[in-house]
């Protein structure tokens, strides 16, 4: 199943513009599905009607779902969420809190993406549209399998040694509660099977997350640290979306004249610096966009003939390469300057961190003992060359 992600700063526009993606979708014949991963939902007011957390049926071969992570997370990890609970409330933790400390960082978030997987897993729809929440946040959430996955594993496997250990006498001794197999059995499937899922769907070329930008300085300056940090992550980002550009009519009145010239000049910048995505243009309506018909027509000045579910861009990948007996690795990083990255090689893994993110990558086996000699940026690659010989070699 395709899916895209749209993301942008907040109030740019990007609820209509995913509303607009998927219903365009539907009327190019894709069975689609559009998914609000906002917690502040707000396809109920773009679409003008109600959408709960059930699926929806809003247009021909169109649905819509705005995901209640709460539900997902009693769903997936309701023992592991009972049993935190319990335990905090032994520790004299009353009611909500104790409620709300037994949510892991992130579980909203995860529950949310795990329920777009099971969409894309069931084989009912060939396009999914997700609507995310302003940058950081959908940052978070796209990256938070990669990271959750490693630190979990860890947690899990130092329980399981604790308990084997520890249960059989403690059970005598104490009346803290502890976990029984249930909340390991769902601790495991979280770790090995969704969180290791998400990764995968995250990663796979059907996934793209397009920025929704205007053309303010400080809206173009976010998204682009974001797509840097998604390509960081080995995220696809395919399309940049210009939105509230001046209709050529408004442009021709002296009033907004100057405007639209500057806004102009903003578009060039946006396609420079977003160089390989495509760039789509969105106007500004006359009035708000609310409604299957409204948002049909904007979808449509907006894609023209291109398909809203085509990957738009074919996305670079992270190469490990060879060069004058040199090992290479090579980091598709758009955006990004070399003074604002720190990279340092720590035990097997190649570390890299911006001013928002950090990953750990890990080296291929021929590399995982050689240094960092040194590190080069140029057209959108961060290039890491490694000593020709090994560490003590
Ligand atoms: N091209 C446009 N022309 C006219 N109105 C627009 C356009 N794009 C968005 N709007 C209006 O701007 C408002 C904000 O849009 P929208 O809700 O899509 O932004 P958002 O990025 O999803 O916001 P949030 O960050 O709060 O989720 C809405 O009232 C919407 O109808
Ligand atoms: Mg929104």
């Amino acid at each position: 199943m395709r899916l895209v992600l749209y993301t942008g700063k907040g109030g740019v526009g990007k609820t209509t513009t995913a509303a607009a993606t998927a219903l365009r979708a539907a009327e190019c014949g894709s069975r689609t599905l559009l998914v609000s991963a906002d917690a502040a939902h707000s396809l109920s007011d773009v679409l003008a009607r109600n959408i709960g957390p059930e699926v929806a049926r809003v247009a021909p071969g169109l649905d819509a779902i705005e995901v209640d992570a709460r539900v997902e997370i009693a769903r997936h990890w309701g023992h592991v969420h009972d049993f935190l609970v319990s335990l905090f409330r032994h520790q004299g933790i009353e009611g909500v809190v104790a409620e709300e400390l037994a949510l892991i960082p992130g579980a909203e978030e995860i529950a949310t993406l795990i329920a777009v997987d099971e969409f894309a897993r069931s084989g009912e729809y060939d396009f999914a549209v997700v609507d995310c929440a302003p940058t950081d946040t959908t940052l978070r959430l796209l990256t938070l399998p990669d990271v959750a996955h490693g630190s979990v594993r860890l947690l899990l496997k130092l329980q399981r040694a604790l308990a084997r250990v520890v249960t059989p006498i403690a059970r005598g001794l104490s009346d803290a509660p502890l976990p029984d197999s249930e909340v390991f059995r769902e601790a495991e499937a979280l770790v090995y099977e969704k969180l290791a899922g998400l990764r995968e769907r995250i990663a796979a070329k059907q996934t793209s997350v397009r920025l929704v930008v205007t053309s303010e300085r400080m809206v173009i300056d976010e998204a682009r640290r974001a797509f840097t940090d998604l390509c960081l992550f080995g995220l696809h980002c395919d399309a940049v979306v210009v939105n509230r550009l001046l209709p050529e009519a408004a442009a021709r009145e002296s009033f907004f004249g100057d405007w639209a010239k500057l806004q102009e000049e903003r578009f060039g910048e946006i396609e420079r610096a977003f160089a390989p995505l495509a760039t789509l243009r969105a106007e500004l309506g006359e009035e708000e966009i609310i409604g299957c018909a409204r948002l049909g027509e904007h979808a449509a000045k907006t894609f023209g003939a291109t398909p809203p579910d085509a990957v738009l861009c074919e996305p670079p990948t992270i190469r490990f390469s060879k060069r004058n007996g040199r090992g290479v690795v090579e980091v598709p990083l758009p955006g990004a300057t070399l003074d604002a990255l720190d990279i340092a090689k720590i035990d097997d893994s190649l570390v890299i961190k911006t001013a928002n993110a950090a990953r750990s990558l890990a080296l291929p086996h021929t590399l995982a003992s050689h240094d960092v000699a040194e590190a080069r940026l140029g057209e959108g690659v961060l290039s890491v060359y490694f000593d020709a010989r090994p560490v003590g070699g």
